[in-house]
């Protein structure tokens, strides 16, 4: 059974959250290589085009096989971000969010109004129970973020992965 098709489209008052496409991977690019978006984040930070390419090609498998879904953010037409939900457990009552901005689009609300959208989709249409998001310790932007929303700091978990991460965690019923 596929979750994701068709490809649930998601809209606020000012963003559209939509399936990423071939034709988005220069602005996934901009976002991506940026060093203000990777400062807290630990991955490979694409060199050109083509790693982003196969980026795509990843995120294309993951919704396939429903093992997560990935939505470009964008505002007036012009692509701002992306958040996702990843490493669903096997009763789908699990998962993990993930969220970035282009830096031009900080401190303009729009990761919030997202991600209430997202949340709302994760708990309502997904009907899961609790919602992760790891997260560097140091990163005041994400953190103010997961606590506007009510996230709370497992502070018994542990990233073994990267040391300096934390984890917040949201239940259904904590919203
Ligand atoms: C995490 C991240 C998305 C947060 O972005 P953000 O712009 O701070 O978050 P929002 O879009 O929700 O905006 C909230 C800010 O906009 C302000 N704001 C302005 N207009 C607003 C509006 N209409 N509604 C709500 N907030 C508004 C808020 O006051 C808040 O500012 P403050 O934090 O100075 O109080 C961003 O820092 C980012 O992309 N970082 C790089 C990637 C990253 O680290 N991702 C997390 C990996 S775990």
């Amino acid at each position: 059974m596929s979750l994701f098709s068709p490809f649930p489209v998601l809209h606020t008052p000012r963003l559209v959250l939509r399936k990423l496409v071939d034709n988005d991977k220069e602005a996934v690019f901009k976002i991506r290589s940026n060093s203000v978006v990777n400062k807290f984040i630990d991955r490979k930070i694409p060199s050109d085009i083509s790693d982003v390419e196969d980026f795509i090609k990843l995120i294309d498998e993951l919704v396939l096989k429903n093992e997560g879904i990935y939505w470009i953010i964008e505002n007036n037409n012009e692509v701002i971000g992306s958040i996702g939900l990843r490493h669903f457990n096997d009763n789908l009552s699990y998962a993990e969010i993930g969220y970035e901005l282009h830096p031009d689009a900080h401190g303009k609300g729009f990761m919030s109004e997202a991600l209430k959208e997202v949340l709302q989709f994760g708990f309502s249409s997904l009907n899961l129970n609790e919602i992760e998001a790891y997260t560097h310790k140091h990163n005041k932007g994400s953190i103010n973020l997961l606590k506007r929303f009510n996230f709370k700091l497992r502070p018994n978990k542990k990233d073994n992965d990267f040391e300096n991460n934390v984890i917040f965690g949201l239940l259904k019923n904590e919203q």
